[in-house]
């Protein structure tokens, strides 16, 4: 009899924990089709878009998988690049470590889309997280399932970006330090380097490894021919001309950047300093030897939807922008929100209330 009790507060128990746990992860988490009932064309509707944008501009893939690393890192993947300074606040495009990000009219042009098809209710966050997707998808790297229900964030402040951005002179053990903020390995710091397997930097971002005699970072030097290349293409005090980060497959996302930097031939200080660490140069090492892209595209993967979960704001946190540039204007006092979290918890209640009744019974 009394074990028969111990037994029933013990399944009780765990039927509380189950459903609290349920409660709990389910709000703070973004998961692969959350958009499957509410909008089922969404991803459709991105991957079609982005391909019809690279068709034309080729040269945009790049900057939109750049804009969507630079959302997550600093405040999480809540679209807070996106949104314009205004009256009293410097927002983070404007900051000058961001000066060179690019691609939000791209953003803005799918966004369009997915109102048309279901208005006001696919995000910025995640629109922005699609096309990046799709981004490497479409210049031959993996798929990537990525989980979504990303809500737009209300504040964007010019001053966080230092603290979460490598700054251009940033060692590899700086880099770590970021990274780990993030519980992201050395090896998550390889592999998503590997993300300038496409793209372009201004000569801006290197061009003190063309015209100065000190090692960057007490790191390697740049191959020498290498060296007269760019010095051909950045000319001293040039800080405009863009450059490809992997020249022999600059609009492929292949491990030909890992054969670059293995060849000391790593564009940014912070690409050749991947060879400064025993972690992330083993993995250089190793990509830059491999027959296959098997590896590094599974690898990518793991990371890429790690960096994509960095920081989100799912279900009664956050909104859907109307416009990606600026939060939504206050809405008239309703309890629309309100009501919607008390109807769930009160379903949440009422379930544990069944289950512990159907126990006890
Ligand atoms: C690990 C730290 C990283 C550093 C220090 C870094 C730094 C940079 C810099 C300085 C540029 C050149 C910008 C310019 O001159 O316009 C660049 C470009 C780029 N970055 Fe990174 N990045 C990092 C991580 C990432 C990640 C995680 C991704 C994406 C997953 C990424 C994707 C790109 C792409 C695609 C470009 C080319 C942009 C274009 O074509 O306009 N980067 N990065
Ligand atoms: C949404 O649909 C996709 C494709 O059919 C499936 O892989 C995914 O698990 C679904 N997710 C949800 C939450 O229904
Ligand atoms: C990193 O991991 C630690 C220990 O597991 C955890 O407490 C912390 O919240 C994590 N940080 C982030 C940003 O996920
Ligand atoms: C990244 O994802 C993998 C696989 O899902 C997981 O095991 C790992 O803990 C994640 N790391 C972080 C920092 O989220
Ligand atoms: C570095 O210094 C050496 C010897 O002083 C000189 O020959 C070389 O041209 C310099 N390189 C650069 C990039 O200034
Ligand atoms: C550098 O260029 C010279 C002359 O063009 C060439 O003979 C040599 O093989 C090149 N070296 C490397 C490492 O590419
Ligand atoms: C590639 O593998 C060969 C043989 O295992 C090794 O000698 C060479 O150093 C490796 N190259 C790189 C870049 O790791
Ligand atoms: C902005 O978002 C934060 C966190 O989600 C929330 O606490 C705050 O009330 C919001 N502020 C405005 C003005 O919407």
């Amino acid at each position: 009899m009394a074990a028969d009790h111990e037994l029933r507060a013990a399944a009780v128990v765990m039927v509380v924990v189950v459903v609290l746990g349920m409660v709990t992860t389910s709000s703070a988490h973004v998961f692969v089709g959350a958009y499957n009932t509410t909008c089922p064309n969404a991803e459709d509707i991105v991957y079609k878009e982005m391909t019809s944008i690279l068709a034309k501009s080729p040269e945009l893939a790049g900057p939109v998988l750049r804009l969507f690393s630079v959302d997550c890192f600093v405040g999480g993947c809540e679209g807070s690049i996106l949104l314009d300074s205004t009256p009293g606040n410097k927002a983070e495009k404007d900051s000058p470590l961001n000066k060179g990000v690019k691609g939000y009219e791209v953003v803005d042009a799918i966004k369009a889309k997915l109102d048309a098809a279901c208005p006001g209710i696919v995000s910025c966050a995640d629109t922005l997280a699609l096309a990046a997707r799709d981004v490497v998808r479409l210049t031959k790297g993996p798929y990537i399932p990525l989980p979504t229900g990303r809500r737009d964030g209300n504040s964007s402040n010019a001053a966080d970006v230092a603290a979460n951005s490598p700054a251009p002179g940033a060692t590899v053990n700086d880099l770590l330090t970021i990274f780990a903020k993030f519980n992201f390995t050395a090896k998550d710091l390889a592999v998503l380097s590997g993300a300038h397997t496409i793209g372009k930097a201004h000569c801006s971002a290197f061009s003190t490894r063309l015209y100065s005699n000190s090692s960057s970072n007490g790191g390697p030097t740049l191959d020498a021919n290498y060296t007269t290349a760019l010095r051909g293409q950045c000319k001293v005090g040039d800080v405009d001309t863009l450059v490809d980060l992997d020249p022999p497959t600059p609009t492929t996302f292949d491990t030909d950047y890992y054969k670059q930097v293995a060849a000391q031939r790593g564009l940014l200080a912070t690409d050749a300093a991947l060879l400064l660490n025993a972690d992330t140069k083993a993995y250089v090492l190793r990509q830059a030897n491999a027959t296959s892209s098997d590896e590094f595209f599974a690898d990518f993967i793991v990371s890429f939807v790690n960096m994509s979960k960095i920081g989100v704001l799912t279900h009664s946190h956050g909104e859907i922008r109307h416009k990606c540039s600026a939060v939504n204007p206050p809405s008239p006092p309703s309890s629309a929100a309100a009501s919607m979290l008390a109807t769930s918890l009160a379903g949440s209640l009422l379930f544990l209330l069944a289950g512990v009744l159907m126990l006890l019974f």
